[in-house]
């Protein structure tokens, strides 16, 4: 597949390349200024060069792997190439592991959830800091075992040895966050790899959060510590175009039928019975997403561009800078490391503001300074319950709140998460917004805000604030 030559990319050059980088939105009073997007842990923007590489392929999109007309035979090649990239990329063997493309990572897990075929008495050993698309599933199919964190939101590496000691003939996979979408905190997968695989039992890297800002090698399957299963999200890799994948040993998915059945996933099918084809085709069940396969494929050959070690040390000193200043704001607190230089944690921030609701920050980032972030607990609710050391009296008052529909009393963090492409101007930007909050008392703020209960965050009570630059209704 031919793109048209690009500038070559640099970390100094890629703020240039992100699409949108140059918006601008409207603040309390009406002006306009440039946004500032400090939740990239969301989603991360799309890079101009991997839309420009979607845009190449769109003429030739058709049919996968299922027709034969010259576009069909394009696309599937196309599609056949993207799953190599993605599996060089992470470091995959070739011979023992296959790229299973799904819509994120959520559904992913899902998948290898269904797939694991687990029997009652089960155990999955998960953390307690886990975003709940690497718990949720496994609730479903498995008893759930959780690995202690202690009071920043580390993991605890002894918990996990007792656990293992006592638990290891049940438990059937440890899963485990790359790195926490909440403290950033960046777990040592390899090393608990290692402790895993001395019990024989495989491990599974929720990599969501890790893979844009840290490099990913599943090793050596011979390696004890190399990563068994590996699931990762486009739109947290700056494609978002709705693919995801799962990483895994290809044996496993030979045994079986498919957690989702349909097209593409047969060799044949009588009335009366079914014959699976082969793995990865029998994992993806429906005409695949060729677009998001062609996207997540060319952000990574940019990522391996411009390199990883590079794009941490850049992270990194964003990193240390944030939180050098964050500190110096009244009532501001960090919940995670605040070491500086501490090479294990992301760019991921939450933080909470004396005196002032979280939503309420946000609210008041987004329409007084022109910033997005987030707010509340990012899906990982029992991390952040116990971040927050909520008791179960706390828990009863909130299903008490919310069976009465109030949803805004919800407790939570503010979070900010940092991309390749952030500068510490916006950062400077961010620390002089949050000193003009707290310069105020917080009804000032209220007044300009109303609770939206059906978007479940304060919107501006000025209409003029609600505009929306791109509707499908014009
Ligand atoms: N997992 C994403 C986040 O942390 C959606 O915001």
């Amino acid at each position: 597949m031919s793109s048209r030559t690009r500038r070559h990319l640099t970390l100094a050059n890629v703020r240039q390349q992100v699409v949108g980088i140059n918006a601008r939105v409207p603040i309390f009073g009406g002006k306009r200024i440039r946004y500032v997007n400090l939740d990239n842990a969301a989603t991360t923007p799309i890079l101009k060069p991997v839309l420009q590489q979607v845009e190449d392929f769109l003429p030739w999109y058709a049919g996968v792997h299922r027709s034969t007309g010259h576009k069909s035979l394009v696309s599937t090649t196309v599609y056949d190439e993207a799953r190599e990239a993605i599996a060089k990329f992470f470091g995959a063997h070739p011979d023992h592991n296959i790229v299973i493309f799904g819509k994120n990572t959520t559904e992913v897990i899902n998948l290898l959830a269904r797939r694991l075929c687990l029997s009652q008495g089960d155990i999955i050993l998960g953390t307690m800091m886990e975003h709940h698309s690497n718990d949720l599933p496994w609730r479903q199919v498995a008893k759930v075992m959780r690995i202690n964190v202690d009071r920043e939101g580390r993991l605890d590496l002894h918990d996990l040895e007792q656990k293992l000691t006592m638990h290891h003939r049940r438990i059937k996979l440890v899963t485990i966050s790359g790195a926490s979408n909440v403290t950033g905190w960046i777990n040592d997968i390899h090393y608990i790899a290692s402790l895993a695989h001395s019990y024989g039992i495989p491990i599974m890297v929720d990599g969501a959060q890790l893979a844009a800002h840290r490099a990913i090698n599943l090793l050596d399957p011979k390696d004890p510590r190399h990563i068994d299963f590996l699931a990762v999200s486009g739109h947290k890799l700056y494609a978002p175009f709705g693919t995801g994948v799962l990483v895994g040993p290809r044996h496993l998915f030979e045994k079986g039928g498919p957690a989702l059945v349909g097209g593409g996933t047969v060799k044949l099918v009588t009335l009366s019975q079914t014959s699976w084809t082969n793995p990865p085709f029998k994992e993806e069940a429906g005409s695949p997403n060729v677009v998001g396969a062609v996207a997540l494929a060319a952000a990574l050959k940019i990522l391996d561009e411009l390199d990883l070690g590079e794009i941490a040390h850049h992270e990194q000193s964003l990193t240390d800078y944030a939180l050098q200043h964050l500190g110096k704001v009244r009532g501001l607190k960090v919940y995670g490391s605040t070491r500086p230089g501490d090479p294990n944690r992301l760019g991921v921030i939450s933080f909470a503001l004396l005196g002032y609701h979280h939503a309420l920050v946000a609210a008041i980032l987004a329409f007084h300074a022109g910033i997005g972030v987030r707010s509340g607990c990012f899906c990982a609710q029992p991390y952040l319950h116990y971040l927050l050391a909520l008791d179960t009296k706390d828990m009863v008052r909130l299903q008490k709140e919310l069976a009465l529909g109030d949803t805004q009393h919800l407790p939570g963090l503010v979070r900010i998460s940092f991309g390749m492409y952030n500068n510490t101007k916006e950062l400077h930007r961010l620390v002089g917004a949050l000193h003009e909050i707290t310069s105020r008392p917080s009804n000032y703020w209220q007044d300009k805000l109303i609770w939206n209960e059906k978007l479940g965050c304060y919107m501006p009570k000025d209409q003029r604030l609600n505009p929306v630059p791109f509707s499908l209704h014009e």
